[in-house]
């Protein structure tokens, strides 16, 4: 169960109608709302099941290999889940968010003498990052796997187009389809985030149930979308994601991702940010407390067993609150009553629900990212130029 605190905010009846409208066009006309279908993820399940005990029969280390929505939402639940000292097979490596340095050698040197498979995901099929990792691996996969190296991947992408989808094709390796209309940053509670889950261990059946309940309560969505919105409105140009345990670091990630990529269009939007407490009111606390007051804050936490611990950080959060509140910046506050798929499930599918609201209310598609796609044009521009360096699967 997950607690909100509007304190007290909720929708005028203009606001109301607003919201019914948005709905409305969203239902009737949005194309790339797959992700508000989570009875078509539940069909994939079974598959990903099979698939997931297989892939931990076979490998000690279980590659993701991917970026940005490929990446981002199964590796901040994986993180918020997991015990970090507990030894897990097969371990998870998350990789590929950058150009490969000189740790992917560390990483080839360590896969050496384990038994791995790799799951790649890119819907696209062509991100330079999710490539160059997947081809600088593959001498190492051919070298211990022979002539079956390509029983050892995975793809995950779309189903016509793109580098990935070809090497599937031409090598016979196994596919997973992202749909279509399933935007990256939407694309956790489908295969591209449910298969490294389930092979982690997750209970992806209650992370799926947590989000259909987020689903029947949308209102409290809307609400959060409408009252981020009044706070644009009046001046705030940031919005701090904070949270007191750093397992949901990569949460925030995720979330920064989600709202700066989906609102952040035609010179409009919140820029998110995300803070740890205590270690952040150690540092940036200053400048929240007494500097100019550009956001607001959304304040993630979960109640711990421990009942003393937990009062503290009930007591810490109530003290951060009113001391922000000094300095003009308000907070909303999000409680799950424990840390568990489950809540974690809704509280990706409330903020889905959300960021559509909320970039329906700014006037701006949340389902593109066109300002991402221009870096990317140079680039590919600069390696026609430096033809030894364009990378090719295939
Ligand atoms: O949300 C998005 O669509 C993006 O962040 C993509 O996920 C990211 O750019 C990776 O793209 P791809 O999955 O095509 O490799």
């Amino acid at each position: 169960m997950i607690t909100f605190d509007f304190h007290h905010y909720s929708l005028n009846s203009e606001e109301q109608k607003k919201k019914e409208k948005i709905k409305k066009t969203f239902l009737e006309e949005d194309n790339m709302k797959g992700w508000y279908d989570l009875e078509r993820q539940e069909k994939n399940l079974t598959e990903i099941e099979t698939t997931a005990q297989e892939i931990k029969k076979n490998c000690d280390i279980f590659l993701v290999i991917g970026i940005g929505g490929s990446f981002l939402g199964a590796k901040a639940l994986y993180e918020a889940m997991r015990n970090p000292y507990q030894k897990e097979t097969p371990e998870i490596i998350f990789t590929g968010t950058t150009i490969p340095r000189d740790s992917l050698e560390e990483l080839k040197d360590y896969l050496k003498e384990k038994e791995i498979i790799l799951n790649v995901i890119s819907k696209s099929g062509n991100t330079l990052e999710t490539i160059l990792t997947l081809k600088e691996l593959l001498p190492l996969l051919k070298e211990k796997y022979q002539e079956k190296w390509n029983e050892r991947i995975i793809i995950t992408t779309n189903q016509q187009k793109g580098q990935l989808y070809e090497f599937s094709n031409q090598y016979q390796i196994k596919r997973f389809t992202i749909e279509e209309d399933i935007g990256g940053r939407f694309s956790v509670l489908s295969t591209v985030g449910l298969l490294p889950l389930e092979v982690a261990g997750l209970d992806i059946k209650s992370l799926l149930e947590g989000a259909k309940q987020a689903k029947k309560d949308e209102e409290k969505a809307y609400t959060y979308a409408f009252l981020r919105h009044k706070f644009y409105q009046e001046g705030k140009s940031l919005e701090a994601f904070t949270i007191y345990d750093e397992k949901l670091s990569y949460f925030t990630e995720w979330l920064k991702q989600l709202l700066a990529e989906s609102e952040g269009k035609e010179g409009k939007g919140l820029f998110p940010i995300s803070l740890v407490y205590s270690r952040d009111l150690h540092s940036l606390g200053q400048y929240l407390q007494e500097g100019p007051s550009l956001c607001f804050e959304t304040h993630i936490r979960a109640i711990q067993k421990n009942k003393d611990f937990n009062f503290l950080e009930e007591k810490l959060e109530e003290s951060i609150c009113n001391s922000h509140l000094e300095n003009n910046i308000p907070n909303i506050r999000i409680t799950m009553d424990e840390k568990n798929e489950w809540n974690m499930g809704y509280l990706i599918f409330f903020f889905y629900l959300s960021t559509m609201m909320g970039s329906y209310l700014l006037e701006v598609p949340y389902y593109n990212q066109n300002g991402v796609e221009i870096y990317k044009k140079k680039l590919t521009q600069s390696l026609k130029e430096n033809p030894d360096l364009e990378i090719h699967l295939i």
